[in-house]
C-alpha cells in the first residue's frame, strides 16, 4: 500500500493537490477562498462574513486549443472536445508562496505624500496534467480589495500562445446596483447610468435604438472600473491595475447568473494577445468598502504597479494652465489655417499661397494674449492646439502622413512665442493630434519630442481622435496599449511629461511613470461644448474613471452659454460657477486646467481667485461626504502649507451639506466660501454666487446651500 502511494506521489512530480488555499487581508475582513470546482481553477471573496464575489472561474481560452466557448454567452463547454484550453483539467498544488509585505512608498505627486502598500500574497500553481503544463495565480489581499494576476512561467509546453479570450469570473452577489459606462474598444466618452444589473441590456439596448451608443460589443458589456453597490451596503469596483503589453479588459454580463467575465479588446486579427512566456497578465481588482468613502480612500490601483522607474524625477512638475482650446471646443475659431480642403494627398495645402480663413486659433497674436492672462494670474502653462500643419488634410487613408508635429502654420511663430513666454516665466505645453494615425506618429515621434526639448515645452497633449490606422485596430487593444507606453517611456528620455487624450483609460501606470501626468480617457467637460452633459457626471468620475490615475478633465468654464461666443451654437453647460469651483478639488489631477476664454474670467474675477488659489500639489486627502451619482465633499491639505481646500461637487437634487471641518489641527482660521446663492440653478441661474468669509476651528460644521448642478468651494487658512 506504502508503495503505491510511493508511486502516485512520483507520478504526480511529487506534487499533492489541495482542497482549499485560504487568504485573509491584515485585517482579517476580507478572505479569498481558492480552489478547483471540475477543474477549473475558482476563487471566492468575503467581507465581514458576507460574499461578495461569489464562486468565479479562472482561465483562459487559447487559440487553436480544443475547448470552446460559445459566443456572447457565459457558457463553455469543455466535454464535447477532448482539450481544455487553460480552462479547465487543472489540479491545485498542495504548496503555495505565501508572504506579507508591508511598505509605505513616497509619492512624486498625489493626493498624498506617502501610501502604504500592505497585503498578504499568495502564489497558486494550477497544473494541467494532459497537457504537462501550468501556470500560477498571484492573489494579494489588501484591506481595501484584492488584486490577481495570471502568471505564464516559461517552459516547454507554454512557450508563445495568443489568447482567444480570457475568462476571468467576477460573480456578483445578486442582482445588485451599477454605476456603467457601455463596453466599446474605442471610447470611453459617456455618461454613467445607475441601475440594478438586471437592467443594463434593455438600456443599453434602448441607447443602441436611439444612436447613443457607439461600438458597444455587447448588450451587457461595461467598462471598468464599474461602480457596485450589494443590498447589503457594501460597495465594490472592478478595475485592472498594470495594464503592460496586454489588452484592455471589459467586461460582459450574463444577467441571468449575474457573472461578470473578462472581454478583452481584439487586435486587427480578432485575437485578444500575442503571449511569450515568462509572461504575466494584468491584475484584475476587486476594491471593497464598508462606504462608498472607502472606494475614494483605496490606493489599491497604485499599489499593484510598480515602483518608480524614473531615477531623477525632479523635472516632472504638476501645473494649472490654460489655453488656445475652448474656443476651437466651442466653435468659435478653428484648430486649421485655411479653407483650401479637403486636399487628397499629403502637401497638397500649399500653406504659402492657401487664404486664411481668417477663424484660426493658433496665432502668435491670440497665443500672446493667454501667456499675458496666464503669466497675470500665475498659471504656470499655455496649451496651444491647432499649432502646427495638417488639419484641413486628415481623412482616410492619407492622414498616415499628414502631421509631422515640426512644422507650424504660418501664423504661429514658434520662436518668437516661446522667447515671449520664457520671458514671462510661463511655460507652453506641446499639442500632438495623432488623428490616429500611429505609425506616422511613431515615425515622428524622436523629431517631435527633441523639437519640445529645443523649445523647452515641458508636457505634451497628446490626442488618438477617430478611426485608427493600421485599420481595423481598436484603441485599447495589447498593441495600441504597447503604443501608449513605448510613448510614455520614450518621453520621459526626453524628461518630457505627457497628458494622453483618447488612450486607453488608467489603470495606475502613472506610479511607475509619474511622468503620464494625466489622461483623459472619458467624457471631458469638452461634451459641454457639444450640446451639454449631464449635471451630475463628475459626482460619478472620482468613484470610476479616476481609480486608475488623474483626468484633465479641463474644468473652469464660467460663461454656459456657448452661443454668446459662437453663434451657430445652442450648447449650454449645465454646471454652476461655484460646481465648476469645487472640481479642482474633488476631480484631483497634477495637471489642471483653467479651461474658459480670457475673457469671460476677467468677468468673475472674484470667482477666478479660487482657481488662482489651488494648488495642485497635496499633503493628504480627507473624503467628507460620498454618494455616487449625487453628490461627493472632498477636503485637501495643500503641500507644505497650512492652508485646506474643499470642494463639494453636487449632481441634480440640490442639498445642504453639512461640512464637518473636524480634520483641521487645534486654532482658528479663516475659511473663504465660494457657494451657490440659493436661487442657483445649472440651468436657469449658473452665475449666483456669493463668496463669504468665516472664522473657523476644527469644531465647526458648516450648512451649506449647494444647487442643482452646483457645489461651493472653500479656501481655509490659518489666522
Ligand atoms: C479631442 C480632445 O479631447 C480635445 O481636447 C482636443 O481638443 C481634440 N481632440 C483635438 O485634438
Ligand atoms: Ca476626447
Amino acid at each position: 500500500m506504502k508503495k503505491f502511494f510511493l508511486i502516485i506521489g512520483l507520478l504526480c512530480g511529487l506534487t499533492t493537490m489541495a482542497a482549499e488555499h485560504r487568504l485573509l487581508s491584515p485585517d482579517g475582513r476580507l478572505a479569498l477562498s481558492v480552489y478547483t470546482d471540475n477543474g477549473q481553477p475558482t476563487y471566492t471573496l468575503s467581507f465581514d462574513q458576507t460574499p461578495v464575489v461569489l464562486p468565479s472561474h479562472l482561465g483562459l481560452q487559447l487559440r487553436g486549443e480544443k475547448g470552446r466557448m460559445a459566443f456572447g454567452t457565459n457558457e463553455f463547454d469543455n466535454h464535447t472536445d477532448k482539450g481544455h484550453s487553460l480552462m479547465a483539467g487543472f489540479e491545485m498544488d498542495e504548496a503555495v508562496q505565501r508572504t506579507s509585505f508591508d511598505e509605505t512608498w513616497a509619492t512624486v505627486w498625489g493626493e498624498e505624500r506617502e501610501i502604504r502598500n500592505h497585503y498578504n500574497e499568495m502564489v497558486v500553481t494550477f497544473r494541467q496534467g494532459a497537457a504537462d503544463r501550468y501556470i500560477q495565480v498571484c492573489f494579494r489581499l489588501f484591506n481595501d480589495g484584492l488584486g490577481f494576476r495570471y502568471i505564464f512561467p516559461q517552459q516547454r509546453n507554454l512557450n508563445y500562445f495568443v489568447i482567444e479570450e480570457e475568462l476571468t469570473e467576477f460573480a456578483m452577489p445578486g442582482d445588485i446596483t451599477a454605476y456603467w459606462i457601455p463596453g466599446d474598444y474605442d471610447t470611453q466618452e459617456y455618461e454613467y447610468t445607475r441601475c440594478r444589473l438586471s437592467e443594463i441590456r434593455a438600456l443599453q439596448e434602448g441607447a443602441r435604438k436611439a444612436n447613443l451608443s457607439q461600438t458597444a460589443f455587447s448588450s451587457t458589456g461595461v467598462q471598468t472600473p464599474v461602480l457596485l453597490k450589494t443590498d447589503n451596503g457594501i460597495w465594490l469596483n472592478i478595475h485592472e491595475a498594470a495594464l503592460v503589453n496586454y489588452s484592455c479588459m471589459h467586461l460582459d454580463l450574463n444577467d441571468s447568473t449575474m457573472v461578470f467575465r473578462s472581454w478583452l479588446t481584439p487586435d486587427i486579427d480578432g485575437t485578444k494577445g500575442h503571449i511569450q512566456t515568462d509572461a504575466v497578465s494584468p491584475w484584475r481588482v476587486v476594491m471593497v468598502g464598508a462606504t462608498a468613502k472607502d472606494i475614494l480612500a483605496s490606493r489599491i490601483v497604485l499599489n499593484l504597479n510598480e515602483p518608480c522607474k524614473i531615477e531623477d524625477t525632479s523635472w516632472i512638475k504638476p501645473m494649472k494652465y490654460v489655453g488656445v482650446w475652448w474656443e476651437m471646443i466651442a466653435g468659435m475659431r478653428d484648430w486649421s489655417y485655411t479653407w483650401d480642403f479637403p486636399s487628397i494627398h499629403i502637401g497638397k495645402t500649399d500653406y504659402s499661397k492657401a487664404k486664411p480663413h481668417g477663424r484660426h486659433g493658433a496665432t502668435t497674436e491670440n497665443v500672446k494674449r493667454y501667456i499675458d492672462f496666464a503669466a497675470k494670474y500665475g498659471f504656470g502653462g499655455v496649451l496651444v492646439e491647432g499649432w502646427n500643419i495638417g488639419w484641413e488634410d486628415w481623412f482616410g487613408n492619407e492622414k498616415d502622413f499628414v502631421y509631422d508635429f515640426v512644422t507650424p502654420y504660418p501664423d504661429f511663430d514658434v520662436e518668437e512665442i516661446h522667447d515671449y513666454a520664457k520671458s514671462k516665466g510661463v511655460k507652453m505645453i506641446m499639442h500632438h493630434e495623432t488623428s490616429g494615425a500611429i505609425r506616422n506618429y511613431e515615425r515622428w515621434l524622436d523629431t517631435a519630442y527633441q523639437f519640445m526639448n529645443k523649445y523647452e515645452y515641458p508636457a505634451v497633449k497628446s490626442g488618438y481622435v477617430g478611426n485608427l490606422l493600421p485599420i481595423g485596430e481598436h484603441h485599447y487593444s495589447q498593441w495600441m496599449v504597447n503604443h501608449y507606453q513605448y510613448c510614455i517611456e520614450k518621453a520621459a528620455k526626453y524628461k518630457i511629461m505627457v497628458n494622453a487624450h483618447e488612450a486607453v483609460r488608467p489603470t495606475g501606470l502613472c506610479r511607475t511613470w509619474p511622468n503620464l501626468i494625466a489622461n483623459e480617457s472619458a467624457q471631458g467637460t469638452e461634451y459641454q461644448a457639444f450640446g451639454g452633459a449631464a449635471a451630475n457626471h463628475t459626482t460619478m468620475l472620482p468613484f470610476t474613471r479616476l481609480i486608475g490615475g488623474p483626468m484633465d478633465y479641463t474644468p473652469g468654464i464660467f460663461e454656459n452659454d456657448i452661443h454668446k461666443i459662437n453663434p451657430n451654437s445652442t450648447s449650454w453647460c449645465n454646471t454652476t460657477i461655484c460646481n465648476q469651483l469645487s472640481l479642482y478639488v474633488t476631480l484631483y489631477s497634477p495637471l489642471q486646467m483653467a479651461a474658459d476664454l480670457p475673457q469671460n474670467y476677467e468677468r468673475f474675477q472674484d470667482a477666478l481667485q479660487f482657481i488662482v488659489d489651488v494648488p495642485v500639489e497635496w499633503d493628504a486627502p480627507y473624503y467628507l461626504e460620498a454618494e455616487p451619482y449625487e453628490y461627493v465633499t472632498i477636503a485637501r491639505k495643500q503641500k507644505d502649507k497650512e492652508a485646506w481646500f474643499v470642494g463639494s461637487t453636487n449632481g441634480y437634487e440640490p442639498r445642504t451639506s453639512v461640512l464637518d471641518l473636524s480634520f483641521l489641527p487645534e486654532g482658528k482660521y479663516t475659511a473663504t466660501i465660494y457657494r451657490d446663492t440659493k436661487d442657483a440653478h445649472y440651468k436657469t441661474n449658473p452665475q449666483a454666487y456669493v463668496i463669504e468669509k468665516k472664522v473657523v476651528s476644527n469644531k465647526s460644521k458648516l450648512k451649506i446651500f449647494t444647487a442643482s448642478g452646483g457645489g461651493y468651494a472653500v479656501k481655509i487658512e490659518r489666522n
